[in-house]
């Protein structure tokens, strides 16, 4: 496994590995290492299909199923497209009520901060990508946490936020009834630690509401204040998409947005899965 660097805080472009290849113990523990140490990790070239992005997924822990089809209807889906294709010949315009909810993506957040565990990796393969535009942003909370000082890492190291998928969605679209009744605002830790090195990392980007115990507007100053701080142009990676590109990135300490597109002139076709933490932040 080749790894090089992408960015000063994070991000590894990775040669030698086929994910869709056989899963050794070894390369799923090197993924791990690679991850807590790297934090975004760019695999170009893989000849990736649903079936071998299950299997990584599930390699890497327990599949998280989709919130939005669960919410909805019950129906337990794991690989989720990112996009505005439906099949070969269609897709979604700009003023599809689909594109717009999937325009929410383009605010900056850590993929299901909002549930009671929080999602550990994203893995992201683009099969479509547009000519222009289409980028996914990220930002490591981890380097923006080694940069405050020390005064402000012990006033916020033993806060708790509230985290509420309705509370930033609705901002860009409805949110159907039975999706926002399955998810109730979440208590999650300000700052985590990584396990496997002791980094830590502040938590927070667009679903998180309000610090626990704290009024409203003193609230929405801190956590505007940490969102700007880590989301600075000179701190963000963009990664500009090639078909057979798999990215995976670390939920616990990285934020992403997508940068946007022109979905009348341009077809995006990407397919998601997610692995689910090892547990609720509060018993971290
Ligand atoms: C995402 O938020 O998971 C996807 C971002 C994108 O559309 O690039």
């Amino acid at each position: 496994m080749e790894i090089e660097p992408l960015h000063d805080d994070f991000g590894a472009r990775v040669h030698g590995v086929d994910l869709t290849g056989p899963l050794s113990p070894d390369l799923v523990e090197a993924l791990h290492v690679a991850i807590d140490e790297h934090s975004v990790l760019l695999f170009p070239d893989q000849g990736m299909s649903d079936e071998a992005q299950l299997l990584l997924t599930e390699a890497l822990g327990e599949p998280e199923e989709s919130h939005t089809a669960y919410g909805r209807t019950g129906e337990v889906v794991y690989v989720g497209t990112i996009g505005n294709v439906i099949d070969a010949h269609t897709k979604h315009g700009n003023a599809d009520p689909h594109t717009i909810a999937l325009t929410g993506n383009n605010l900056w957040h850590s993929d299901s901060s909002f549930r009671r565990v929080p999602t550990y990796v994203s893995i992201l393969h683009a099969y479509e990508v547009p000519a222009e535009g289409g980028a996914t942003e990220f930002v490591s909370q981890r380097s923006a946490y080694a940069r405050l000082t020390p005064e402000k890492q012990i006033e916020i190291d033993a806060l708790h936020v509230l985290h509420d998928y309705v509370f930033s969605r609705t901002k860009v679209a409805p949110v159907d009834d039975n999706h926002a009744a399955s998810l109730p605002p979440i208590e999650q830790k300000l700052v985590r630690t990584n396990p496997r090195h002791g980094h830590r990392n502040y938590y927070v980007g667009s679903h998180a509401r309000s610090i626990i115990g704290w009024s409203g507007i003193d609230s929405r100053r801190l956590i505007d204040e940490l969102n700007e701080f880590a989301v600075r142009p000179e701190y963000r990676w963009a990664q500009q998409w090639r078909p057979g590109d798999t990215v995976i990135w670390d939920n616990r300490c990285i934020l992403h947005r997508g940068a946007g597109y022109d979905a009348d002139r341009y077809r995006r076709y990407m397919r998601q899965t997610r692995v689910r933490g090892s547990g609720p932040t509060l018993e971290e």
